[in-house]
């Protein structure tokens, strides 16, 4: 426990000279996201099985975060720091999950699931904002990620009609699972395929019936 806090303290030192490029992702955090793959791994089952076939939700259009987005994000954003994504991700997806249970009657047989998804879910957030000392997150955002942001915590009502797309639980659970692959790729990565996840078309070649059509 000493040996931890020490070493942390360490890093807020050194994120004072090279700010986040050198972000480990601590054990406590992989942990943390092994646990959540865990329950994603049965989404299958949970999000498509017990809903009805097609059966799809409203969501705003920057809920859907695919890998596709995070490459164009690093296209656009000159040293787009891993960091920022990683907050992208969490604010995205916290947002795709309540909009799941949401639609869900209490008797619904996916709800302790979903459920259960959440609190994992927290309980990642909570590790990841614990592993990072508090000024990364009160750092400035790019302008293209401070937009996504503002979008995505808007009013519902405030929201253009236009801004809605229908997509189903499974495939946002799909999009929330392989971009935590990527943005956490040193605890999902074997030994040295660190960016492998990130990559569309590679993903695309393993597993085409995981991949969802556009939106
Ligand atoms: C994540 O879950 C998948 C099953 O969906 C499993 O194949 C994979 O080994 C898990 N990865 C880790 C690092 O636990
Ligand atoms: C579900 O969607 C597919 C593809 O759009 C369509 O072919 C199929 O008829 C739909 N099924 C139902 C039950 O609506
Ligand atoms: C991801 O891309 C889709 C389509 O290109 C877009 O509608 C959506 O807003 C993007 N998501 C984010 C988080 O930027």
């Amino acid at each position: 426990m000493v040996q931890t806090s020490a070493s942390v303290c360490l890093l807020g030192g050194l994120f004072l000279i090279a700010p986040v490029l050198m972000a480990p992702t601590p054990a406590r955090m992989c942990t943390a996201l092994k646990t959540l793959n865990e329950t994603l791994s049965h989404r299958r089952r949970y999000m498509k099985h017990n809903f009805p076939i097609n059966y799809t939700i409203r969501v705003h259009h920057n809920e859907i975060f695919k890998l596709s987005n995070i490459s164009k994000m690093r296209l656009k954003v000159e040293d787009l720091d891993e960091l920022v994504l990683q907050r992208l991700w969490f604010q995205v997806n916290q947002g795709v999950l309540k909009k799941i249970i949401r639609v869900m009657p209490e008797r619904h047989p996916s709800r302790l699931h979903t459920a259960q998804l959440e609190s994992r879910f927290r309980d990642a957030e909570g590790v990841f904002v614990q592993s990072h000392p508090a000024e990364l997150f009160q750092q400035e955002l790019p302008e293209t990620i401070q937009d996504i942001w503002d979008r995505l915590t808007e009013e519902p009502d405030r929201v253009p009609e236009s801004s809605w797309r229908f997509a189903s639980p499974k495939s946002l659970l799909d999009n929330f699972c392989h971009t935590m692959y990527c943005l956490f790729s040193e605890c999902f990565a074997g030994t040295d395929a660190q960016r492998d996840y990130c990559s569309v078309s590679r993903r695309r070649k393993g597993g085409k019936k995981d991949l969802q059509p556009e939106s």
